[in-house]
């Protein structure tokens, strides 16, 4: 009996890679409901294409509604997330939105006991302490999307977590690595886009130019994994061959290694802890693969690393803050309102600017979010 698949964001850079394996495995999984913000010609097509039962516009016109066919089901606005999260044929929800949106479908998605495969993890970031409770509560499982959380993933299934000491994720270094600090502080929109190793959407290629996608998988892993900030690590791996590394207690490391793909941890997201057999996978030739290299941070240049990281360590609502401003601080940059070089200035001065509410609640998270994008905003300014 196949699986049910639901996947928010499937219009974008994860949704179209996931669509793709779905397309590979039919005996094993069927699409039941799509969604996205606005594309909604796209996701039309993706859903005659797949045959899904329910999709959900969050961004919809009014006629929306009223213009599904053939017994579909059209939603509207955020709550059209919760509702294919929580559709009672869907097993496993891939959530591959982009941001702060996608929290309260994840929440819900775990609370009715379903799997989330989570792309989307600024949800972690932002309430890793209510997500980890709700996947508890409800009964519902996280497995991680991320390339370096499915790595750790696959090196420690099997095995007892006392016996895991430090992880050690990597970072390709993104399309500044080398620069020279100045230049990097002057990069344009087109040349932050141009990731050397990975195809992504607009903002966490954004991000990961900065760093800030290391420091919010810093935090993600931290959450995923139960370990604390001193046993995770990162270095820079500039062929992104290497996914991460896990030492064990006794000092030796395992690391899952594979062409740069998202589909790969995509499959293994919705597989775990069983491996399928997928022709979409390159197989991998280490000569071809050539030289793996790797190299430290250069925390001097991409500041936002590690104020990314002191708000990991702080804790209670700090994530929250950095993880809004950010959001914020990217947007104004691909609207060219801000220089790349000014993204950490607008992050510090909301953690700056920060009480340290505790982040016991969605309410007040939800608020803490609210605030933290209007101080990042007036930042912009
Ligand atoms: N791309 C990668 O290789 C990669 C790798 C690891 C992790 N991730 C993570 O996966 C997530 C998605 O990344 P992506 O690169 O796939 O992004 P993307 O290409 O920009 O796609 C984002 C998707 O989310 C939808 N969306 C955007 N804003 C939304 C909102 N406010 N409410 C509901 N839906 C919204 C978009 O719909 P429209 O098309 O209608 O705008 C689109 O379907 C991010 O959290 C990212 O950090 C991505």
């Amino acid at each position: 009996m196949s699986k049910g698949i639901a996947i928010l964001g499937a219009t974008g850079s994860i949704g179209t890679s996931t669509l793709r394996v779905v397309d590979r495995q039919q005996d094993r999984f069927r699409i039941v409901a799509l969604t996205a913000f606005g594309a909604a010609e796209k996701l039309r097509q993706r859903g005659r294409e797949t045959g899904a039962g329910f999709l959900g516009l969050v961004n919809a016109e009014p006629s929306w509604a009223k213009s599904a066919v053939d017994g579909r089901v059209h939603g509207t606005g955020t709550e059209s997330l919760v509702e294919a999260a929580t559709h009672p044929d869907v097993e496993i929800v891939v959530n591959a939105v982009v941001g702060a949106a996608g929290l309260e479908a994840t929440l819900a998605a775990l609370a009715a006991g379903k799997r989330v495969a989570l792309a989307n993890k600024e949800t972690l970031v932002m309430a890793g302490d209510l997500v980890m409770a709700a996947a508890r509560d409800g009964g519902g499982e996280i497995v991680p999307v991320d390339s370096e959380h499915s790595a750790v993933l696959q090196c420690i299934t099997g095995r007892p977590t006392v016996d895991v000491s430090r992880l050690i994720l990597t970072a390709s270094g993104g399309p500044f690595r080398g620069w020279d600090p100045t230049r990097v502080a002057t990069a344009t929109v087109d040349e932050a886009l141009e990731h050397p190793t990975w195809r992504m959407g607009p903002k966490i290629s954004i991000d990961s130019a900065t760093l800030v996608n290391k420091a919010l998988e810093v935090i993600e892993a931290h959450y995923l994994f139960g370990l604390g900030y001193d046993a995770i690590d990162v270095v820079v791996h500039p062929q992104s061959i290497v996914h991460g590394f896990v030492e064990f207690v006794d000092g030796s490391i395992l690391a899952q290694m594979g062409y740069p793909s998202m589909e790969l941890p995509i499959l293994y997201a919705m597989t775990h802890p069983e491996r399928v057999a997928d022709v979409g996978v390159k197989r991998f030739d280490p000569v071809a693969a050539g030289d793996l290299t790797f190299e430290p941070i250069r925390q001097d240049v991409f500041a936002a690393f590690a104020l990314g990281v002191a708000a990991g360590r702080a804790g209670a609502s700090a994530p929250a803050v950095f993880n809004a401003a950010n959001e914020v601080a990217v947007q104004a940059f691909l609207d060219k309102r801000i220089s790349f070089g000014q993204i950490a200035g607008v992050i510090d001065s909301a953690l700056q600017a920060h009480r340290g509410d505790p982040a016991e609640d969605l309410e007040t998270l939800l608020g803490v979010d609210r605030w933290a994008r209007e101080t990042a905003e007036a930042a912009c300014c």
